[in-house]
């Protein structure tokens, strides 16, 4: 039967055993429908790999109109993630000089004190008590948003990581969200300060390379994508570590395992299946399958991660395993931007927590943890624990 994607892996499950067997059966790059489009699945971290760094595997070219596309807000031709080449490379210098690993640094004792003070009254969920209120927080103070705000930018994002949205509604979410960030772009240009939306505005007004739709659209990448992703995986996580007593004592036991726990735990505790899909500018040779210009292939970063020839023993949680960068960021000229940053806040919250808590347990049976359903990221709706 020819494979079919979105998968159906349930929620609950940290890996995505489909697209394994797919791996396993043969096929490092396969063919699948997804709704009434062909696409073709990278399964192997080679051919993940190089769809991801090959120019001619194209995000531009994936968000014309009928390309393919598995979230509608991913689709938006104007940011950083459609964009290609020359275009995408002076853009994100751009986006990224407003966003120094300086500034990262900088941040580390700023999440130290907002981790702590969230510990303070004793976790009961930790999705509600830590792993919400961590990056909403974050991406507030980096942008210059003020956190009253963040309820409504919590319901915005939400609507905006909504897997299947008519178009009506993917314009009503995203002009929300960009009417928003357009009275603070006013804002910070009448009160300039040292945050991110500042240093934004500062390049747009001066370089002129970004315009004013760049701008927010950008602004709305940043927000939304930017603080969402680290929610989810900072739950899924947790939870991985609470599946596994062993893995998770060994880490109490070595706090210093925190770099390598946290690059495994984003190879093992699935967040999504696939990164944003692409789309072939000419005829091209991938992991010895030749695609025709103009196909739709999407790198399915979940089986890539659990690829048993970059990663011997795949299935098995190893927090001190440093075997090859995991792809759950990506790779190449798109790689996360906020990488620095979400690793931070992971760091920063694993080790307070098990620090402060080290008898953590779920309060509840797992099979009651439950997942929103709306989203294509695995996201705990709650995470009850004692500890
Ligand atoms: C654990 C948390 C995160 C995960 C798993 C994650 C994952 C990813 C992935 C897979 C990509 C590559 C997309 C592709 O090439 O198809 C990406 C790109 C990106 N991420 Fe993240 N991300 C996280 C956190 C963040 C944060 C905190 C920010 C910003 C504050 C951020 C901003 C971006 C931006 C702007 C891009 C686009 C870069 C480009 O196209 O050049 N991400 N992220």
């Amino acid at each position: 039967m020819p494979a079919s994607f979105p998968f159906t892996t349930p929620r609950s499950l940290d890996d995505e055993p489909e697209a394994q067997e797919l791996l396993a059966s043969g096929g490092s790059v396969v063919p699948a429908s997804m709704g009434p489009i062909t696409i073709w699945l990278a399964l192997s971290y080679a051919a993940c790999r190089q769809v991801l760094t090959d120019p001619r595997f194209s995000r531009e070219e994936a968000t014309r109109p009928g390309g393919p596309v598995t979230i509608p807000s991913g689709a938006n031709p104007l940011v950083l993630t459609s964009m290609e080449g020359r275009k995408h490379a002076r853009t994100r210098k751009l986006v990224a000089a407003a966003f120094s690993p300086r500034m990262v640094a900088t941040l580390e004792p700023r999440v130290q004190a907002i981790v702590d003070s969230l510990l303070d009254a004793g976790p009961t969920d930790l999705v509600a008590g830590l792993c919400v209120p961590l990056p909403t927080t974050v991406i507030c103070e980096l942008l210059g948003a003020p956190y009253s705000d963040a309820p409504d930018i919590r319901r915005w994002t939400g609507r905006l990581m909504t897997a299947r949205l008519t178009p009506d509604e993917l314009r009503e979410a995203e002009h929300d969200m960009q009417g928003y960030l357009a009275d603070l772009v006013e804002f910070k240009r009448l009160q300039p300060d040292d945050k991110l939306i500042t240093a934004l505005v500062a390049v747009h007004d001066e370089g002129g390379h970004l315009t004013s739709a760049e701008l927010l659209a950008n602004l709305q990448l940043l927000l939304a994508a930017g603080h969402d992703t680290t929610v989810n995986q900072l739950g899924n996580s947790l939870l991985t570590l609470l599946r596994h007593p062993a893995e998770m004592r060994r880490l109490i036991d070595s706090p210093a395992l925190i770099d390598t726990a946290v690059d495994e735990l984003l190879r093992f505790s699935r967040l999504m299946a696939a990164t944003l899909p692409r789309v072939t500018t000419e005829a091209v040779e991938l992991d010895g399958v030749r695609l025709d210009a103009g196909a739709a292939v999407l790198p399915i970063i979940s089986a890539a991660n659990r690829d048993p020839s970059v990663f011997p023993d795949p299935d098995r949680l190893d927090l001190g395993r440093a075997d090859a960068a995991p792809l759950a960021m990506g790779f190449g000229p798109h790689y996360c931007l906020g990488a620095q940053l979400a690793k931070l806040e992971l760091r920063v919250a694993l080790t307070s927590v098990l620090k402060r808590f080290p008898g953590l347990r779920l309060a509840v049976d797992e099979s009651e943890l439950t997942y929103r359903m709306e989203t294509n990221v695995r996201a705990l709706v709650s995470l009850p624990v004692a500890w």
